[in-house]
């Protein structure tokens, strides 16, 4: 079993390349990005290559791998394409997440529980080579306990429909959604899973995520990217830092 520790705080960076392509510009420069939030204290940063390149590119996944001092989590759909390129590049960590073309965000889980063989291949590779995999899944009993059977390092709870709730002012489905994911947490633990967490999260939704002991980790980027137009990268990552330590002490 992984001993609960500390939680750390991987900063998703797409969302600065979301700008950047939105004018075809080479600025802002998502790499400059995961070297703001190194110094602001991030302990990792996240990017996720989609199918369609919609924000982060290939050549944003070489230069980061050729000049990041973090780990890399790199995101990506299971697919052939994919695990060729997480092959190539190893970085440290792969999330497999499901993706869907017209798909705003990346909306639910995997079906972990539904494709089992499938995903059991596509991972033993990665796994082999050396790289940390994770699934990106709902809170679902059986979704957990398919993703311990195929062998995952870690599973992410996706933490969006907690944090929509949040903010429809729907507190009772809000409540029973992070009951949920605190049971989630707790049996992926108990199944010797590293637990993770993210979508969504803001200053006002982190601190009840944050305060699960068995959370090592939060990805973090919509906000984060929106948040540093006001306030600038590095003291948005900051206070998100600020929060999820003061939330993990007061348990
Ligand atoms: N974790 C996973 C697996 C994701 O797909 C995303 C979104 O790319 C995030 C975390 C971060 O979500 P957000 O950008 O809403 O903070």
């Amino acid at each position: 079993m992984q001993p609960i520790g500390t939680l750390r705080l991987g900063v998703n960076i797409d969302h600065v390349a979301t700008v950047r392509n939105a004018r075809g510009t080479a600025y802002p420069d998502p790499l400059r990005a995961a070297e703001i939030a190194e110094a602001a204290g991030a302990d990792g940063i996240t990017a996720h290559l989609r199918e369609d390149r919609r924000h982060i590119s290939d050549a944003d996944i070489e230069g980061l791998m050729a000049s990041l001092k973090l780990p890399l989590n790199l995101e990506m759909a299971a697919t052939a394409e994919m695990q060729a390129i997480a092959l190539r590049h190893r970085p440290h960590a792969v999330c497999i997440v499901p993706e869907k073309r017209q798909e705003v965000t990346t909306e639910g889980g995997l079906d972990v529980a539904r494709q089992e063989n499938r995903l059991g291949d596509f991972i033993a590779p990665l796994r082999e080579a050396g790289m940390r995999v994770s699934l990106f899944i709902g809170h679902e009993p059986e979704q957990i306990r398919a993703a311990a059977r195929i062998g995952a390092s870690v599973v992410e709870l996706h933490t969006g429909a907690y944090c929509d709730f949040h903010y429809e002012g729907a507190h009772d489905k809000r409540d029973a959604e992070l009951a949920r994911l605190a049971e989630g947490a707790a049996l992926a633990h108990a199944l010797g899973l590293e637990v993770h967490a993210g979508h969504g999260l803001t200053y006002e939704t982190v601190a009840p995520v944050a305060a699960f002991p068995e959370v090592m980790e939060l990805n973090i980027g919509h906000f984060l990217i929106g948040e540093a137009i006001f306030l600038g990268l590095d003291a948005a990552i900051r206070e998100m830092r600020r929060l999820m330590d003061a939330a993990r002490a007061a348990g």
